[in-house]
């Protein structure tokens, strides 16, 4: 022990938490450090995570676990890049290709985005894997290189470094099999310590709800929301959340390419409302927080005018380029990986889509090849689906729901998997708005 150091025990840690007490910073700290440096055995971190599974944690406590996990690895200094740096996550969710979307938007207004994205793991997608479907297009650069595409171009996406916040890889793992993935404050010390670790000034959370979400109802959701806005605001980053409905997926492509070929259209003002209305709304909150417009609805107008004049799209291209990327995918969709077999699901009933279930497409598109059930799996970026029927629309026995698309010969499970996904009925079926709430 060192002068000035007070001795800790871990099983005291848990105990306090256990009895609904509030941790201090040096009990934090003390427990995640140690636990990365493997002093600490996961036995005893299990019995921590669900001590505050059941007792949750201040706020202040929540600050003080995201500090403490962004200090167990590489913090991105990015203070040579001028201008307020504004970064956005997805909670994640099905056909999310918004992030392709609002990067190449919001550095078109001159705000720059220096973004570290993930890969997708289960029914959900990332936006590297997505992004790794335009030939050659390059998800790792040297910090130099990162550091001069932003300077420049206002612009780079690449995925996280393996240094990037160790502790949160190894909490996740724990957390996974031990029951302590749905706990808010631990969600969202692991979501915003990765935004901060990776250099971000301001940050706009899209916190996904619905069926296809992490969140499955809106009080939880919202809770997860005000909690991440609480421990930006508190750590000195401008921190802004909407809420959005992920009850079906977003738009019409879940998948890779297809889904590229979707952020395609929408750059080209082409897109589906409910995508170009999320993503217009993101990059709006982006551009006010970086600084280039007083008022969100002056944001969202200059925005949607630059998705009409083309400025968007070029912008894309640039993105592309400058990542070593064949940028002439833009304007020719076959360059992108396509799939051996397109197979259609056929209604087996007349009447009107009720439901659409958008965790059962994710995992038909991972069965079809799109995703991944275990880390190691490779993906196939030609596969996927592609919806043709959405909530409220009417369907005549025999057309198709939707067109799966694989290189697979077996598709039977992911088939009976997508036509499960629909419940088809007589009612009229009421929207619910796309972006349910917003906590600026
Ligand atoms: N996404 C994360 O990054 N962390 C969580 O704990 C949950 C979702």
């Amino acid at each position: 022990m060192q002068k000035g150091e007070i001795y800790m025990r871990m099983v005291d840690i848990i105990n306090k938490k256990k009895n609904a007490n509030e941790l201090t910073n040096a009990e934090i700290s003390f427990a995640v450090n140690n636990y990365v440096w493997d002093r600490i055995p996961d036995y005893q971190m299990s019995a921590l995570l669900m001590a505050i599974y059941f007792q949750g944690m201040s706020s202040e406590e929540t600050a003080n676990l995201t500090m403490a996990m962004v200090n167990s690895g590489d913090v991105l200094d990015l203070s040579s890049i001028k201008g307020i740096k504004v970064d956005k996550h997805s909670t994640g969710g099905v056909g999310d290709k918004i992030s392709l979307v609002v990067v190449p938007l919001v550095a078109a207004v001159g705000v720059p985005v220096a973004k570290m994205s993930g890969r997708g793991l289960g029914h959900t997608g990332g936006t590297i894997d997505k992004l790794e479907a335009i030939p050659n297009y390059k998800t790792e650069l040297s910090k130099n290189e990162f550091i001069h595409n932003v300077n420049t171009y206002k612009m780079a996406i690449v995925g996280q470094t393996a240094n990037l916040v160790p502790a949160d890889k190894k909490l996740y793992a724990l957390r996974d099999v031990t029951a302590t993935i749905d706990s808010i404050p631990l969600i969202a010390s692991s979501i915003m310590s990765k935004k901060i670790a990776s250099g971000a000034d301001a940050i706009v959370l899209d916190v996904k709800v619905g069926s296809g979400a992490f969140m499955k109802s809106f009080a939880k959701a919202k809770d997860l929301a005000q909690t991440m806005v609480e421990i930006g605001q508190s750590l000195q980053r401008k921190t802004i959340a909407i809420i959005t409905n992920m009850d079906q997926p977003l738009g019409q492509e879940i998948g890779n390419a297809n889904e590229v070929k979707e952020a395609i259209a929408i750059l080209r003002n082409q897109g589906t409302k409910d995508e170009t209305e999320i993503a217009l709304t993101v990059a709006a909150y982006m551009a006010v927080l970086g600084g280039a417009f007083s008022d969100f609805n002056l944001a969202y107008k200059a925005l949607e005018d630059l998705l009409i004049s083309g400025a968007a799209i070029n912008k894309f291209a640039q993105l592309i380029e400058i990542q070593g990327g064949d940028k002439s995918v833009i304007d020719d969709l076959t360059l992108l990986p396509n799939a051996k077999f397109s197979i259609e699901v056929l209604a087996e009933k007349s009447g009107i889509i009720q439901k659409l279930n958008a965790e059962e497409i994710g995992i038909a598109a991972m069965l079809l090849g799109a995703g991944r059930k275990t880390k190691a799996d490779n993906i196939d970026y030609g596969a996927g689906v592609s919806l043709v029927k959405k909530v409220g629309d009417v369907v005549k026995e025999g057309e198709a729901l939707c067109v799966l698309h694989t290189n697979k010969e077996e598709f039977l499970t992911a088939l009976d998997t997508a036509k499960n996904a629909f419940l088809i009925g007589k009612d009229e079926v009421e929207l619910s708005p796309y972006i349910l709430a917003r906590i600026t």
